[in-house]
C-alpha cells in the first residue's frame, strides 16, 4: 500500500532530509586521502544527534552502522572500518535520519582526490541518471517511466544499471511501497501522484551489472570489481512538482514531463 503524505507531512519529512542532506554535504571535504570510513561515520553520527535526529541506519535488519561507506567496486551498504581513503577512490555515501517519526535518506558518490577520467564520467551519470528520472515524474506518468528515464541516461554514457537493488517509498518507515527499479520499459506501475514520497537512487556500474554480496553478508560489489556510483535524493510529489526534500538547501522543479 502506497502511503500518500499531507503538506505538514512532508514538511516533517523535508526537516529530517535536510540534515541528512547537509551532513552529506560536510562529509565531503573529509573524503580525502588518510580519513578512514569510521571517521566519517562518526561525524555522520555526532552531527544527527547535534541536530536531533536519530541515524535510521544502525540496527536496521542488523546494520552495524549509521552511514554506509561503499569504495570503488563496492556498490552499496559497504560497513564503515579502519580502512583508510586512497587519492584515487571514489566514495559512495548513503546515510538516513529518523525525526519527529519521518525517514530521510539520502546518498552521493565523492572523488578522493585526482581520479580517473572514467570514475569522474560515472559519478556524473548517476548524478545525472537521477534527473532524467526524476524529470519524469508529474502527474499521469507512471513508476517505471522513472526507471525507464534512469537506464536510458546511464546506458547512453556506455555505463550500465544495477540490478540488485531499487529505489523505494519513504515516509514513516524507511522502506515503503512502491519499488522502484532503475531499469525497465516505461508504462507500468503505479501512477504518480502528488502525496507520494520517494527514494530515487540510481546505482550504476562501469563495467556489467551483475553484482554480489561479501562473506560480510552486507558490502555489495560488482561480480568484475569495475567501479560503481551511487546517488540518491527523497523527493516529494506536490501540487506544483517535484520537491527534492534531501537537497540541503530549498529546490523545487517545476513540471517538466509531457504528459500534460
Ligand atoms: N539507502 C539505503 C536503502 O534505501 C539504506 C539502507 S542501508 C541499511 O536501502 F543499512 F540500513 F540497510
Ligand atoms: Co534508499
Amino acid at each position: 500500500m502506497i502511503i500518500y503524505k499531507s503538506p505538514d507531512e512532508i514538511l516533517g519529512m523535508k526537516k529530517s532530509n535536510r540534515i541528512v542532506g547537509r551532513i552529506l554535504s560536510e562529509l565531503q571535504s573529509l573524503c580525502r586521502a588518510g580519513t578512514s570510513t569510521l571517521e566519517l561515520n562518526q561525524h555522520a553520527e555526532k552531527r544527527s544527534h547535534e541536530m536531533g535526529a536519530v541515524p535510521a541506519f544502525k540496527g536496521y535488519r542488523g546494520y552495524p552502522a549509521s552511514l554506509c561507506t561503499s569504495i570503488n567496486e563496492e556498490i552499496v551498504h559497504g560497513i564503515p572500518s579502519a580502512r583508510k581513503l586512497k587519492n584515487g577512490d571514489i566514495i559512495s555515501l548513503d546515510f538516513g535520519v529518523i525525526m519527529d517519526g519521518y525517514y530521510g535518506d539520502a546518498a552521493v558518490t565523492y572523488p578522493v582526490g585526482d581520479v580517473t577520467d572514467e570514475a569522474q564520467k560515472l559519478i556524473e551519470a548517476a548524478r545525472a541518471s537521477f534527473f532524467a528520472g526524476i524529470d519524469k515524474i508529474c502527474p499521469g506518468k507512471r513508476i517505471s517511466d522513472i526507471s525507464h528515464a534512469v537506464q536510458e541516461c546511464v546506458e547512453s554514457y556506455g555505463f550500465s544499471v544495477i540490478r540488485m537493488f531499487v529505489g523505494h517509498g519513504i515516509g514513516f518507515s524507511l522502506h515503503e511501497e512502491p519499488q522502484i527499479p532503475n531499469f525497465g520499459s516505461p508504462g507500468h506501475g503505479p501512477k504518480i501522484k502528488p502525496g507520494m514520497t520517494l527514494a530515487v537512487e540510481p546505482m550504476i556500474a562501469a563495467g556489467h551489472w551483475d553484482a554480489e554480496i561479501l562473506a560480510d553478508h552486507w558490502t555489495a560489489v560488482t561480480m568484475d570489481r569495475r567501479l560503481s556510483s551511487h546517488f540518491e535524493h527523497t523527493v516529494a510529489v506536490t501540487e506544483e512538482g517535484v520537491d527534492i526534500l534531501s537537497y540541503w538547501e530549498e529546490k523545487t522543479f517545476q513540471w517538466t514531463g509531457d504528459s500534460l
